[in-house]
């Protein structure tokens, strides 16, 4: 790798992977490639900027003419392809948003990567990360394999489906050096604060209400957003062209007990009496067509690449939690503004 195009690294996962390569990668360019919608946030990468291999550049990819001159200007040999509308709850708002973005977006930069690199193919790659959400939803037992059939359920989900199709339709017909990987729910420092996870740290801090859809009995696999990061690395750099590789944290939880859970570690942080923050629970409206289960089987690449997770959850939530008590003011930024409109739609007609 010389030149890295990774997009949507201002995001949450983007963040990482931005900054473990420019880190670990000093003799490469990374060019950081993100509109900075809501959940785009160049202090995610504050730490970094400054570094001499580091370069952004605010754009869209959907926007074919910003995309092409992008590739004409930069000899990139990788793409890190991250960017992408990410919210389930918001897909269901608003699907053509992800239509757009999701889909065109990903095309955009296929076609701007297969004319650019001229089908010389030789030593480039086209990465795109996806989501185990394309598999559908799981009942009491079985895991998603790559082999598993799509059957998107959601808006967001079926905007990654037929994204991860073209990237694969573009393989198949102009032989365009592509890797997939599809994860499970990430979860760490800097996630937008929409997620599970970091909307219910912040609520407890707030001591708002936490609002658990249905009877919070659906089932989340959950990784650390870093080991997320480290996959990709191998992935990019050891993966077969035109395999998909599933990525897992072999760590399934029921919403209700995962929040139980978050609810006790916060008390304790927060120096709260126990059980103030469970009684902030509230059993809301259930998400529309809620899938059900999600858990992943992580074997492919364990065996092919070596990878498996390394934070177990409880050393993660506690690293996760600790960096939202420690970043006020990321989390004062990231939830005043356009985040104050959502909140309402979202949840006060619940
Ligand atoms: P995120 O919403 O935190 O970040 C998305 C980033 O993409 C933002 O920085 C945003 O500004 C940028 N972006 C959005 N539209 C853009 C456009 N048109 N042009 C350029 N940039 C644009 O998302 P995330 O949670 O970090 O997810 C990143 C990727 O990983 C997505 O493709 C998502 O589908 C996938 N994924 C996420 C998870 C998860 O648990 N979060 C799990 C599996 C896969
Ligand atoms: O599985 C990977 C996917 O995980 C990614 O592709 C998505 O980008 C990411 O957003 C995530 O999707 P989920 O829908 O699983 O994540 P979310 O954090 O929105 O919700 C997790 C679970 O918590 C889900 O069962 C819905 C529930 N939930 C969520 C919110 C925001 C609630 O009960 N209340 C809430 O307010």
């Amino acid at each position: 790798m010389k030149n890295v195009l990774i997009t949507g690294g201002a995001g949450f996962i983007g963040s990482h992977v931005v900054r473990l390569f420019v880190n670990k990668y000093p003799d490469c360019l990374i060019l950081n490639f993100d509109k900075l919608t809501y959940a785009g946030n160049l202090l995610n990468l504050a730490d970094i900027e400054q570094k001499e291999n580091y370069l952004f550049v605010k754009g869209d990819v959907t926007d074919a003419d910003q995309v092409f001159s992008l590739f004409s200007e930069h000899a990139f040999d990788t793409v890190i392809h991250l960017a992408a509308e990410s919210h389930v709850d918001r897909s269901i708002a608003n699907p053509m948003e992800f239509v757009h973005t999701n889909v065109l977006g990903t095309v955009n930069l296929l076609n701007a990567a297969r004319h650019n690199w001229k089908d010389a193919f030789e030593g480039k790659r086209f990465y795109h990360i996806s989501t185990d959400e394309v598999y559908g939803s799981l009942g009491d037992v079985g895991l998603f394999t790559e082999e598993t059939p799509y059957d998107p359920r959601s808006p967001y989900s079926a905007s990654k489906a037929s994204s991860d199709h073209f990237v694969r339709a573009y393989y198949h017909t102009y032989g365009l050096p592509v890797i997939l990987s599809n994860c499970s729910n990430n979860y760490g420092p800097n996630q937008f604060p929409e997620k599970l996870i970091p909307l219910f740290i912040h609520n407890i801090i707030e001591k708002k209400p936490l609002p658990v859809y249905g009877k919070g009995e659906n089932v989340r696999d959950w990784l650390y957003v870093l080991d997320h990061a480290v996959a990709i690395d191998q992935i990019v750099r050891r993966g077969k062209l035109g395999e998909t590789y599933n990525i897992g944290g072999h760590n399934e939880w029921k919403n209700i007990d995962l929040i139980r859970l978050m609810c006790g570690i916060m008390d304790k942080k927060l120096g709260r009496e126990a059980g103030t923050s469970e009684g902030l629970i509230t059993y809301v409206k259930d998400r529309a067509g809620h899938d059900l289960r999600y858990a992943i089987d992580a074997g492919k690449v364990s065996r092919d690449l070596g990878w498996e997770p390394s934070v177990t959850f409880e050393e993660g939530l506690d690293k996760t939690i600790d960096w939202y008590l420690a970043n006020t003011e990321w989390l004062r930024q990231t939830t005043s503004g356009d985040y104050l409109s959502y909140y309402r739609q979202q949840y006060e007609e619940r």
